[in-house]
């Protein structure tokens, strides 16, 4: 019988495209997965391991996970490099998903220069810490300029020379003729957990940071 009185492990995670690869993990790991696939607006979805155990799992936009970890609002997260590349978080990382594999670039128009241009580039883009570290290391000024998402409008309207992005399949840049530049570094998604919390609920965090291990080899 499962003890139903077990506190839950609570689990953040990514709503949007990663969740949808890290669900056959999930399910590998015998965790039912139903209330994440479910259309719904409850940012909080409780569910169970095959063997009784409570999850809570927590929907967030994805530059969230590590802050929730990082606090221990969550015990355990999922987020992909990216994230973490672009500020520092104090986290352990147990666990490579071998899903989420994009790459970080510099794109722009076909043939656009990526060196000085007597002035400094400007750069649109999500990521302006590793776009920053990427061109202080090649002795290039940039400016940069913060936008939240939609990137590939920045060198299509004036308002940047270049953007550093995402880049998974491609379409995106394809479908508004914009190329990858200079690849900066390859990302994916990982397991993030808190320090203290994973210690102090040691019992309760590693068998399912083993059924995640297991599930990753198996899918
Ligand atoms: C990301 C990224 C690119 C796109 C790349 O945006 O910023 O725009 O995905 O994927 P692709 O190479 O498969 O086309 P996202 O879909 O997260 O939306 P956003 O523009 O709102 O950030």
């Amino acid at each position: 019988m499962p003890d139903s009185s077990a506190r839950a492990t609570t689990i953040a995670i990514p709503k949007g495209r990663v969740l949808k690869q890290l669900l056959p993990i999930l399910q590998n790991a015998e965790i039912d997965t139903e209330p994440l696939t479910r259309e719904s607006r409850k940012l909080i979805r409780a569910t169970r391991t095959r063997t009784g155990a409570p999850l809570r799992f927590l929907m967030l936009k994805p530059d969230d996970v590590p802050t929730y970890v990082e606090y221990g609002a969550a015990e355990l997260g999922i987020v992909g490099r990216d994230v973490l590349l672009e500020r520092s978080y104090d986290l352990f990382v147990p666990l490579e998903l071998g899903i989420g594999r994009c790459r970080v670039a510099v794109c722009g128009r076909p043939g656009e220069k990526t060196t000085a241009l007597g002035r400094p580039l400007r750069i649109a883009t999500k990521f302006p810490e590793i776009a920053k570290r990427h061109f202080d290391q090649r002795g290039v000024p940039v400016e940069l300029i913060y936008v939240g998402g939609s990137v590939e409008l920045a060198p299509l309207t004036g308002l940047a020379d270049l953007i550093v992005d995402i880049v998974e399949t491609g379409e995106t840049l394809r479908q508004n003729g914009l190329e990858v530049l200079e690849d900066i570094c390859e990302v994916s998604a990982v397991v993030v957990g808190n320090r203290v919390g994973i210690k102090l609920a040691q019992e309760r965090v590693q068998p399912l940071i083993n059924a995640l291990a297991s599930a990753v080899a198996a899918t």
